[in-house]
């Protein structure tokens, strides 16, 4: 179902997110990327999507690789390489031998995979003992599924909070992120991803929750009012 719906909507996540149309990839996600990756050598970027991540490393003198399921994305990824290699594969089965990279990075993928701890355990797989792995998600505390202002009138003055919902459910949903735009999107506690990391040998080294880019808040009165609420999860971690 992700590989399929990612496939429908490659089109609409190229012209929203890429390519300098998104404030927040722009102003927080690629120079993030970029600060936290210092190795060389060889680096892997898993659900590579149209490719923006791996042209940045590209630029370091990187020998990257991309890796997408979605033919949409992928295709994209290969007619706009900078040289950088891609092919069509998911994160669940990576067709690389073991211990061939030294940089490993995914960004806002594994929120879209319910085999979470299979891929997790495929990225230490091919990492070398002592490679990064880079790891970026919609912040699964703070943007659960229904999360969002709350204004409470029957308070004086009115109160308003940030509604987090069932926490500790796990749950896969289909989420309208725009009209006719349905992505699915599974929700997990922060704990399932430490603890997948933790087996598998990933250590987390740093841990960042930026607060929204300025160029994000701007878009939106409301998106304002939710300036110290974190959307993005960063970690940083290497492989014992
Ligand atoms: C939000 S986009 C992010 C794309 C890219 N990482 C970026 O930051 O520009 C999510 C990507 O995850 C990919 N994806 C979904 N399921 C996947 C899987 N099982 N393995 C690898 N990638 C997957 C989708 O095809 C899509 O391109």
């Amino acid at each position: 179902m992700t590989k399929d719906s990612w496939d429908t909507h490659a089109t609409w996540w190229q012209r929203e997110f890429t390519r300098g149309a998104d404030p927040e990839y722009e102003e927080q996600i690629l120079p993030l990327v970029a600060g936290l990756i210092s190795e060389t050598g060889r680096a892997l970027d898993i659900g590579c999507g149209e490719g923006q991540v791996a042209r940045l490393l590209a630029t370091r003198g990187i020998d990257v690789y991309g890796v997408d399921p979605a033919w949409n994305q992928i295709s994209e990824a290969m007619y706009r390489s900078t040289g950088e290699a891609y092919g069509q594969a998911s994160a669940l089965a990576l067709p690389f031998a073991d211990e061939v990279f030294d940089t490993a990075v995914a960004c806002l993928v594994f929120e879209h995979i319910s085999a979470m701890k299979q891929a997790i355990g495929e990225v230490s797989r091919v990492l070398k003992t002592g490679g990064s792995f880079v790891f970026l998600l919609n912040h699964p505390l703070l943007q659960t599924p229904g999360s969002g202002w709350v204004e409470d009138h029957m308070s004086d003055p009115p109160n308003h909070y940030w509604r987090i919902g069932s926490y500790l459910v796990e749950q896969e949903s289909l989420e309208e992120v725009q009209l006719g735009v349905h992505i699915p999107f599974v929700h997990r506690p922060l704990s399932e991803y430490i603890n997948a990391l933790v087996d598998n040998d990933l250590l987390v080294e740093r841990m960042l929750e930026p607060p929204p880019p300025p160029g994000f808040l701007e878009l939106n009165d409301s998106y304002k009012a939710a300036a110290q609420i974190p959307r993005l999860l960063v970690l940083s971690c290497r492989k014992r």
